[in-house]
């Protein structure tokens, strides 16, 4: 994905911008870019990161009060100066910025071949400019009636942003499957729009999200939100709900750590009103009219992608297991392309973060053609997922920038295992001294993790002496299956060091292999009801040399005396101990990361969310 923003105003666009391109930064970092309007257009373009362009710019024209930036994941064409974004006509006269994918862009580009037009870059997104133009040149038409003509022939996605020097008073935005917030400036005729609502939140708290098929008109004569056949709407005007240092960094280095370090607070705030353990109440508001299916399911499928995948799959164990509900977790991915059995009726729990993912809102919208019934878990208020779903919980876990998911992890954990007790309150399927021991325990956690990130000291001690290994290998049974997964897949994304997750027993059936004295095996070996059998593993492990590093409950004395490093997490119930064990796997990548000079919040190669397939 892509980070889009564009200011028009009184104001200097410039510093606008670059401070909006640097919050959407976590969005994509290949390349940057701004067209600025003072009379003409001024167009800069660098490779890397918001710095570089801002460094680029330093010393050149960047007066305007009209202005688009863009900050680039590559998807068409590699990342360099040409093409980074924006896109200029062939005749410099407009400049448009783009999040997603034109699908048809190369029988387009074919067409305009044909016609003379010559391309600089690779890009999609250069076609579509050209395109825009072409048809203004041939209707002798404004600008909105050429970007509307164009849109009603692109398939694919797109959030763009187009300023014209020939109509230098506005700016015209238009969405179909990528995100775009309108904010409304204090001034009249001062407007912000960004891919998410970080750029603008110090600017105003009034915002309007775009719906897909809506072109925004944004200038002097105010606000206006038309459809693909120019029917005009009324902008929906709501109130952001978001602090301003809760998209910065407070004091710490990344915001993997800050967000790291959040987790008591992020859990705490996803309970906030819905579990109240004296009371033996638990309630996710957002379940309401479909409530009786959720809880009469014959199965749930739950479709997601990485982290919220690992979360999904905790959800199994916990749904199965206390609620007695069949539950299939699906890589959303294959589900969507893999003709899935999906029947009326049927209930589907999507899980996104960013509530942005391509793949998980292709899977929703097939599985609503077959008739499911879509339930949502979110964090990003008013996403395309929230939106797309029949009803949901928001995680309420605040923005996530580092691209490391791990607040979000464990907000939509604790939701998850709120739903899996409301479904076993209603099926009766635990006993009432069972559910009120789970609440309680719940309720507890965000002491817990406390408790456990007071472990970052020992944990960086660990992260020092495995910091050159090539390879790791995390191993968990049970509950702790998903949290190995997912302790794997954060060192590898932020650190660049290979490392599997695997259900602890399944490693005598091939991974045993690569066993030898080089190779750290993180083992999650609490004190559950598969204790003895992760003893045996461990000692597999030991007995081909293998180095293990044991995250233990407190109090253990056995495995101490056989592994060779120990993590001790609080003691709580088993259905809980994802909660605690993922975090010093967080914090040991994090330092692992650090040690090896890596960029945590901006890994190479990733984006925060993934809008294309
Ligand atoms: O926004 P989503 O939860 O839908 O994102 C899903 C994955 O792209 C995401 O969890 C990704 O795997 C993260 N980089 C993991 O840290």
């Amino acid at each position: 994905m892509c980070g889009i923003v564009g200011y028009i105003g009184k104001q200097q666009a410039y510093p606008i911008i670059i401070k909006g391109l640097h919050r959407l930064e976590y969005r994509g970092y290949d390349s940057a870019g701004v067209a600025l309007l003072n009379g003409h257009l001024n167009i800069y373009k660098k490779k890397g990161k918001v710095s570089e362009l801002e460094h680029f710019i330093a010393q050149k024209d960047n007066t305007g009060s009209v202005g688009i930036g863009h900050t680039r994941w590559a998807t068409h064409g590699e990342p360099n100066d040409v093409n980074a974004h924006p896109h200029a006509s062939y005749n410099q006269k407009i400049a448009l910025i783009h999040n997603g994918i034109i699908e048809n862009y190369a029988a387009i580009k074919t067409e305009l071949l044909k016609k003379g037009y010559q391309f600089q870059s690779e890009t999609d997104t250069e076609v579509l400019v050209h395109f825009i133009e072409e048809i203004r040149q041939n209707e002798q038409c404004s600008l909105e009636k050429a970007l509307r003509l164009a849109l009603t022939k692109i398939v694919g996605a797109y959030a763009i942003i187009v300023i014209s020097e020939e109509e230098p008073r506005q700016l015209l935005a238009a969405r179909k499957g990528s995100p775009l917030v309108i904010g409304i400036g204090t001034e009249a005729g001062e407007y912000f729009i960004a891919s998410d609502a970080t750029p603008i939140i110090e600017h105003t708290k009034n915002v309007v999200y775009l719906n897909d098929n809506e072109i925004a008109i944004l200038g002097e004569s105010g606000l206006h939100i038309k459809n693909l056949q120019n029917v005009e709407t009324t902008p929906y005007i709501q109130t952001l709900d978001m602090a301003l240092e809760s998209i910065e960094k407070g004091g710490y280095d990344y915001f993997m750590l800050k967000e790291i370090y959040e987790q008591p607070n992020s859990i705490a705030d996803a309970m906030r009103g819905r579990l109240i353990a004296k009371d033996n109440y638990v309630r996710l508001g957002g379940i309401h009219h479909y409530l009786p299916h959720l809880t009469n399911a014959k199965r749930i499928v739950i479709v997601a992608c990485g982290t919220s995948w690992h979360a999904g799959l905790v959800a199994e164990y916990l749904i199965e297991e206390l609620a007695r509900i069949p539950v299939e977790v699906e890589y959303a991915s294959e589900f969507r392309y893999r003709n899935p059995i999906i029947e009326k009726g049927d209930v589907v729990i999507a899980i996104s973060q960013s509530g942005e993912t391509a793949d998980t809102l292709a899977a929703i919208e097939l599985a609503k053609s077959r008739g499911a019934i879509i339930y949502g878990i979110c964090n990003v208020v008013g996403s395309s997922i929230a939106r797309a779903t029949d009803e949901g919980a928001y995680i309420h876990a605040g923005p996530e920038i580092g691209v490391a998911s791990t607040k979000a992890f464990t907000a939509q954990v604790t939701v998850l295992t709120m739903l899996a007790l409301m479904l076993a309150q209603h099926r009766q399927t635990l006993t009432k001294e069972q559910f009120s021991f789970l609440l309680h325990e719940l309720e507890n956690i965000p002491q817990k993790v406390n408790k456990s990130l007071r472990l970052n000291d020992s944990v960086l001690e660990i992260a020092k002496i495995f910091k050159d290994a090539r390879n790791f290998l995390y191993l968990g049974r049970g509950y702790n299956f998903p949290v190995a997964l997912e302790g794997a897949l954060k060192l590898k994304e932020i650190s660049y060091i290979h490392a599997e997750g695997y259900p602890a027993a399944e490693m005598k059936h091939g991974p045993i292999a690569l066993i030898d004295e080089e190779m750290p095996v993180v083992v999650i070996a609490t004190r559950d009801s598969s204790y003895d059998k992760i003893i045996s593993n461990i000692k597999e492990v030991k007995a081909r040399r293998g180095k293990v590093i044991a995250v233990v409950t407190e109090g253990d004395v056995l495995i101490p005396e056989m592994v060779d490093y120990v993590i001790e997490i609080p003691q709580t119930h088993e259905a809980l101990i994802p909660l605690l064990a993922v975090v010093p796997l967080q914090l040991l990548a994090y330092h692992v990361a650090i040690l090896r000079g890596c960029d945590v919040d901006q890994p190479r190669n990733l984006a925060k969310s993934v809008t294309v397939e």
